[in-house]
């Protein structure tokens, strides 16, 4: 049973005023990932619930950025988490990171480094490949709620890597995509990341945060090796989460749209049983009639 103190500290934890800048707030844990400049959680003011994680060594980073070193001592001083040599890709096996779940998971800018023309079929896989073990390794570190946000170049060639179709392979659902507008960022630069250009900011263009949330419905018809109970009882409980902050209704409402969900349901699996009958009905009379001999 928790004790009285733990009710005080959660009463401190909810009167802190919660700060927003765009899609985040300070009540959630975020994983910052694929770090350039370590400048992105500067907007932040406070960091305190902020990791920044950078694939690239301490060394690396304040070697490849000429404001590197200053930007981790802010994110430092602003009482966020620093860690370096963070694979996007395998990331739920980092000693740091794989007892722990985040509220979000930000990923600007995915690339996996430049080798010729950005339109080139090679190169646009190479990047795919990059987004789509960073998706695979991301939703394992996710809470009920969570959410994996993906910043990226919306016009051609960028457009081909399609990274609604490579999360939708690990069940996960695009809810938004919303403008991406760097100045709302202030602090914020973004970094080619590699090569002998990597401090260089790269044109943006047109841009947009998608924002990914996991199905557990499909993760557990899809999969063998999951507690099916577990699964649905977290669909059901993302549900309700989603209910109460789309239409501001209360929780037990909720109640009537799972009704409404068993009601379907158990429509469609009528549907199905009656379209069985049938179907061994036409086979019956088709061996009947010696058409399967
Ligand atoms: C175009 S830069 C973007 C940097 C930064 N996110 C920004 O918005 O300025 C791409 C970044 O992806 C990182 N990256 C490439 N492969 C990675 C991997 N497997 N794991 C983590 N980061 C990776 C690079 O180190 C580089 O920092």
């Amino acid at each position: 049973m928790a004790d009285k103190s733990h009710f005080e500290n959660q009463k401190v934890i909810n009167e802190e005023e919660e700060k927003r800048i765009e899609h985040y707030s300070s009540y959630h844990q975020i994983l910052l990932v694929g770090e350039g400049d370590f400048s992105f959680s500067h907007s932040f003011g406070n960091a305190s619930n902020i990791v920044a994680s950078s694939l690239r060594s301490y060394d690396e980073v304040i070697k490849m950025y000429k404001n590197g070193q200053s930007n981790l001592e802010k994110l430092k001083s602003l009482g966020g988490s620093i860690l370096h040599g963070v694979d996007a890709t395998k990331m739920q096996r980092h000693c740091d990171l794989r007892t722990r779940n985040f509220d979000r998971i930000i990923y600007n800018f995915p690339h996996a480094g430049f080798y010729g023309s950005e339109d080139n079929n090679h190169l646009i896989q190479m990047h795919r490949n990059l987004v789509e073990s960073f998706f695979g390794s991301a939703k394992r570190m996710l809470p009920v709620d969570g959410q994996i946000h993906v910043t990226h170049k919306t016009t051609p060639p960028y457009d081909l890597w399609d990274l609604v179709g490579l999360a939708s392979k690990h069940s996960l659902f695009c809810i938004e995509c919303a403008e991406f507008k760097i100045e709302n960022y202030p602090g914020h630069n973004n970094k080619r990341g590699a090569g002998s250009k990597c401090d260089e900011p790269f044109h943006l263009g047109e841009c947009s945060t998608f924002k990914f949330i996991l199905s557990y419905i499909q993760e557990t018809f899809g999969r063998e090796d999951v507690d099916v109970e577990f699964s649905v009882r977290q669909a059901i409980q993302r549900g309700a989460l989603m209910f109460i902050a789309e239409t501001g209704r209360p929780s037990e409402d909720y109640l009537k749209v799972l009704d409404e969900l068993h009601f379907w349901s158990r429509s469609r699996i009528l549907g199905l049983k009656q379209k069985l009958q049938d179907l061994d009905q036409r086979v019956f009379e088709q061996q009947r009639m010696g058409y399967y001999l």
